[in-house]
């Protein structure tokens, strides 16, 4: 197997969990990293044993290497996605795609021209619940999917938005609450439920109204594609990071994530499916366990070109971008939005 080079742009909190994936992927090294605070990059490079660039721009040039990672500020995905395609890179972006449908098109074009691939994180999906509840689906014996609601309850204080002042603004994350945390949660329901058709949904703030300008809590009501009916509520002021619970509400019995367990329950009683694992000591709880199987997964397609691809392609993550935006949408309109992803 040939090796790839990959290259970190952005060293700041997310970065970590990718790190330590190129470590343990097989066929992967991290040659260099781009980090726009030479203090931090400098160390960080140092202690990865790889090359630094403050601009990112001389990394995309730099011909030895092969796949990007994109771990900065939403407001920078698009030139960097681009760009990294438009100098023969893979790129793998950390989520979301992009700040709004939009730019995710114009990603989605330069990706349709370039020879490179693009994978966007959606570590979420590679997690042994999900995969578990996809099966079940999609074997039936539940019967027809009635409907489905998400308690997303995390806690995030002021010191999360002061220590990266790009979080909580229109500007620069292209909302709060629900483009950054919340749109994992959407992206698993529409992905369990075969795509949303229309959402009516509101955004507010309360706690963190002072720290942030955009949302810090919302709730909407989805309609899928398959005729369900989806409920969702969020917030980033709950006092702990909950686990996301959730629940599959189908014609024969229910599926239910609690405390990262799956169950399903039927007349026949209550049954322990499947758990996720925890994280590593550096990634945080809530980041589930995810990002080293999604990264692995993206590398093994690129060493096999001629398997199935099996990653989070453009395409995929602008479904739940589009849901996002319709939230928006609808909370300053308080109308029914359609969701053309
Ligand atoms: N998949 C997940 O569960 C998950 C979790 C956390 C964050 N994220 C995503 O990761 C991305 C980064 O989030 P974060 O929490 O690590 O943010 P952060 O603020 O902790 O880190 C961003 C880093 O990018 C650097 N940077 C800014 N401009 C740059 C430039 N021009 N060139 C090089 N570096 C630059 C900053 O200096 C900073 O170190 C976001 O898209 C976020 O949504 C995903």
């Amino acid at each position: 197997m040939n090796r790839l080079n990959a290259a970190i742009v952005g060293g700041g909190a997310i970065h970590v969990c990718h790190a330590d994936a190129l470590r343990q992927v097989p066929g992967a090294r991290l040659q260099a990293l781009a980090e726009i605070d030479s203090g931090t990059g400098q160390a960080l490079a140092q202690a990865y044993g790889c090359r630094f660039y403050q601009d990112y721009h001389a990394l995309l040039r730099d011909d030895e290497i092969d796949v990007v990672h994109i771990c900065t500020p939403h407001h920078l995905h698009k030139e960097m996605v681009i760009g990294a395609l438009a100098a023969g890179k893979h790129v793998f972006c950390e989520k979301p795609v992009a700040m709004n449908r939009l730019e995710a098109a114009e990603i989605a074009a330069a990706a349709a021209r370039a020879p490179g691939l693009l994978a966007v994180c959606y570590q979420n999906r590679l997690n042994p619940t999900s995969r578990q509840i996809r099966c079940e689906l999609a074997g039936g014996t539940l019967g027809k999917m009635l409907g489905m609601k998400a308690v997303l309850t995390w806690s995030r204080g002021g010191g999360y938005y002061t220590r990266s002042p790009w979080r909580g603004r229109y500007a620069t994350e292209g909302g709060s609450l629900l483009i950054n945390q919340a749109i994992h949660t959407l992206d698993l329901m529409q992905w369990f439920a075969g795509g949303v058709t229309r959402v009516k949904g509101v955004v507010d703030s309360g706690e963190l109204a002072a720290v942030t300008e955009a949302e810090d809590s919302a709730m909407a009501t989805l309609h899928f594609r398959n005729g369900a009916r989806g409920l969702f509520y969020a917030s980033n002021s709950y006092t702990t990071d909950a686990p996301l619970l959730l629940e599959i509400h189908c014609e024969a019995g229910m599926l239910q994530l609690r405390d990262n367990q799956l169950w399903r329950c039927c007349a026949g009683g209550r049954t322990h499916l499947i758990s996720d694992p925890s994280p590593d000591d550096d990634a945080k709880a809530y980041w589930g366990a995810g990002h080293l199987a999604a990264i692995r997964q993206f590398y093994q397609t690129l060493h096999h070109p001629t398997v199935p691809a099996d990653y989070t392609a453009v395409d995929e993550a602008q479904k739940s971008l589009a849901i996002v935006e319709a939230i928006y949408h609808s909370s300053q309109t308080r109308q029914w939005i359609t969701v053309n992803p």
